[in-house]
Parts: structure tokens; sequence; C-alpha cells
């Protein structure tokens, strides 16, 4: 197929183009040349879709479809896909399941979604924004093609090599330090994490068969706990690092900010009780497949190991704790052992 991928440099798009190449396509990128590098293969077309100006590049082009992975203000994505409609009849967005509104239990497609709006314009790097705009450019892609000629994959936290947000490499560079590690939480807390090179197999199987629908590109069910989360790092780091688990409710009273202070650390209170519950159901029937979280561990850390570098877009909040506030946790929480062995006898506490 004759593919256009917006964008393609970074993380899942440079999956997706790579992918595309390997599968046999001819495939035309549209970004500025400011992130990454196009892949050898392409055809780099050189345009930006925050203006009508720099979308020009697009005009008289034919495609069998376009694939839009990393779109991020509903404007920028509205322009791409009308600079697009006429000439090229399928349309694929990567979107986010953080679309939905209330996470208190299991979401499936049809759960209430933010209110977004297809003009509005914004700027990317707005991510307090993120799920607002993430539907805008939904309705953008709908509204400009029709249901039945678009594909919204909605992804759920996406690890793998070229991490451009930086989760997974946070703790497999934290593990790989050594030392006593924070652990959050109950190590047996389930988490769905989705491989960018799954993510991409299903968004070009689907843009193959032109295959119209929405689907959470999400495991179906927990694919992987918090527990092996930290044991799989140790692992592959070949680490000496300890886990010391700690009760969430003191982490929280320390000060300690979820999912950026500790990564992918979501806690397991009733309003985030559907977090890592999102129904993967529709995307396995339509073909989804996900291989062994093991898999992504190493394979993330091969790539740090060769060089790889977490660049992050602009907004992304810096992520882990800073190493003086980590040993103070740990250093509150032995004195907490202590009070708590004097007064009861127990001597259960980990780490
Ligand atoms: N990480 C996660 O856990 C997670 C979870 C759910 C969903 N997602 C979604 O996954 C997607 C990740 O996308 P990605 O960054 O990996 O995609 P990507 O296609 O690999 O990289 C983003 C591309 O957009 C281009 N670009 C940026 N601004 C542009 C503009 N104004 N005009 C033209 N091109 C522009 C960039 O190149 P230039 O800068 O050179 O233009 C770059 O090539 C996002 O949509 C995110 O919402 C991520």
């Amino acid at each position: 197929m004759r593919l256009l991928i917006i964008g393609g440099t970074s993380f899942v798009g440079r999956t997706i183009v790579g992918d595309a190449l390997g599968r046999g396509h001819e495939v035309t990128t549209f970004n500025r040349g400011l992130t990454g590098k196009d892949l050898d293969g392409v055809e780099a077309l050189r345009g930006d879709r925050s203006t009508d100006e720099g979308v020009r590049p697009l005009a008289g082009r034919r495609f069998d479809a376009v694939i839009d992975p990393g779109g991020l203000v509903p404007a920028h994505v509205l322009r791409t896909a009308r600079a697009v409609a006429d000439s090229s009849p399928f349309y694929a967005f990567v979107s986010t399941t953080a679309v939905y509104q209330a996470w208190n239990a299991e979401v499936d497609e049809s759960a209430t979604t933010w209110p977004g709006v297809a003009d509005q314009d914004g700027d990317p790097a707005d991510l307090a924004h993120l799920p607002v705009h993430k539907r805008g450019c939904e309705l953008a892609v709908e509204q400009t093609y029709g249901l039945g000629a678009c594909l919204v994959a909605r992804a759920g936290s996406i690890v793998g090599p070229h991490d451009n947000l930086g989760q997974l490499p946070w703790w497999l560079t934290r593990i790989a330090q050594g030392g006593r590690v924070i652990a959050p939480g109950d190590p047996a807390r389930g988490l769905q994490l989705i491989d960018v090179r799954d993510l991409s197999t299903f968004v070009l199987a689907q843009v193959e068969a032109q295959a119209a629908g929405m689907h959470n590109v999400v495991p179906d069910g927990p694919n992987t706990t918090m527990g092996r989360l930290v044991d799989t790092c140790v692992q592959a780091t070949g680490s000496d690092a300890v886990p010391v688990w700690m009760d969430e409710g003191f982490l929280l009273s320390r000060g300690v900010r979820p999912w950026t202070e500790v990564p992918l650390w979501i806690p397991d209170v009733p309003e985030t009780a559907g977090f890592w519950a999102v129904s993967g159901a529709s995307a396995k029937a339509a073909g989804l497949r996900t291989r062994p979280f093991g898999d992504s561990v190493r394979d993330t850390w091969g790539w740090l190991r060769s060089g790889g570098e977490v660049e992050a877009a602009p907004g992304t909040p810096p992520l882990g704790l800073a190493g003086e506030k980590e040993q103070q946790v740990l250093a509150a929480w032995d004195s907490a052992g202590v009070l708590q062995r004097r007064r009861t006898g127990w001597s259960g506490w980990a780490g």
C-alpha cells in the first residue's frame, strides 16, 4: 500500500514506519524535521500541520491510507484530515485511553469520554488538557472521514524501545543503579502495558484490511504486576537492587507523587480501581496479539544499553524521585517499621 504517516520519527510513529517498510509498503512521512530522523527508505515530506500553509505539501498527493500516530491538537488533526480526505480513503488515528472520564470501574469503548471539540486549537505541550484534546482529535477524524472509513486506536500505557515518555526506562535505569528501591503498594497489583510493537502491528493490520472501528489497544486483562515489573527489571539489568515494598498510604503521607515520582504507580483506591482494568476485548477480537511483558523489559533495556535515550516531548514532566527524597522516605519507612515492631512485636516489614 501507499501509506502516509504523519510524524513518524519518535516512538509510536517511528515503530509503525519501520514495521510498514518491513511489510513491504511504500511509506511517505510528513513532519517538520525537528524530532528524531526519518528512517531510511521513506519519502520524507516536510511540513507543519499547525498552519494551513504548513500542510500544502500534502495537496494533490494520493495515498491508500493515512496513519496519524502523534496528533495532540484537534485543529491540527482536523487540518491534516481535511487536506487528505479527498485523495486518501482511510485514516487511522492513535488516541489514548486517557479520553475516558471515570476510572472507578472497568471501562470499555462505550464509557463516557471527556467532551472534545473537533476544531479546538491549542498547544501540543499542554498535557493538562491531553484527555480533552485527544477526544477532540478523534472527533476531527470521525467528522472528516465518517465512522466507516477511520480507525481510532485508543492505546493504554505504552512500553518498548524508543519510549518517549520514559516510565519503564526510569524503572530500568533506577534499578540498574542498585541499592534499596522504593516499591509502591501491593506487588500483586495488576498492570496493563501494551508493547509499542504490538500496537504497531495491530494498527497496520487494521489499515491493510481497511477495517474501520474504535478499539482500546491494551492487553485484555493485566499482563504483569507491579511485583513482576520490579523483578523483571532486576533480572534484565543484573542489578543487586532490593525492592522495599511500602504501604501506599505511607508513600502518599510522605508527599510521594504517584505516576510522576514513581512511574506506573496508580494508587489502589476506589476512584482508580478501573485504571488497570480497561477492556481489550474488541481489539483482541479484531486480532490484537500481545507479547510477554518480559520481552518488552528486556528489549527496552537492550535499547537503553545500546545508547537509546528518552527524548521526551515538550510538556512531559520529569519522572522519578529525587535521590535525596528517596533516601528520606526510605529512612522514614525504616523508623516507622522500628516503631511498629516495638509496639506489636511484629517483624513482617519488607525490605
Ligand atoms: N506513551 C504512552 O504511554 C501513550 C499512551 C497512550 C497514547 N499515546 C499516544 O501515542 C502517541 C505517541 O506518538 P509519538 O510521539 O510516538 O509519534 P511519532 O509519530 O513517532 O512522533 C511524533 C511526530 O510528530 C511530528 N510533529 C510534531 N509536531 C508536528 C507538526 N506541527 N507538524 C507535522 N509534524 C509534527 C514530529 O516530528 P517534528 O517535530 O520533526 O515535526 C514527530 O515525527 C501520542 O499520540 C500519544 O497521545 C501514548
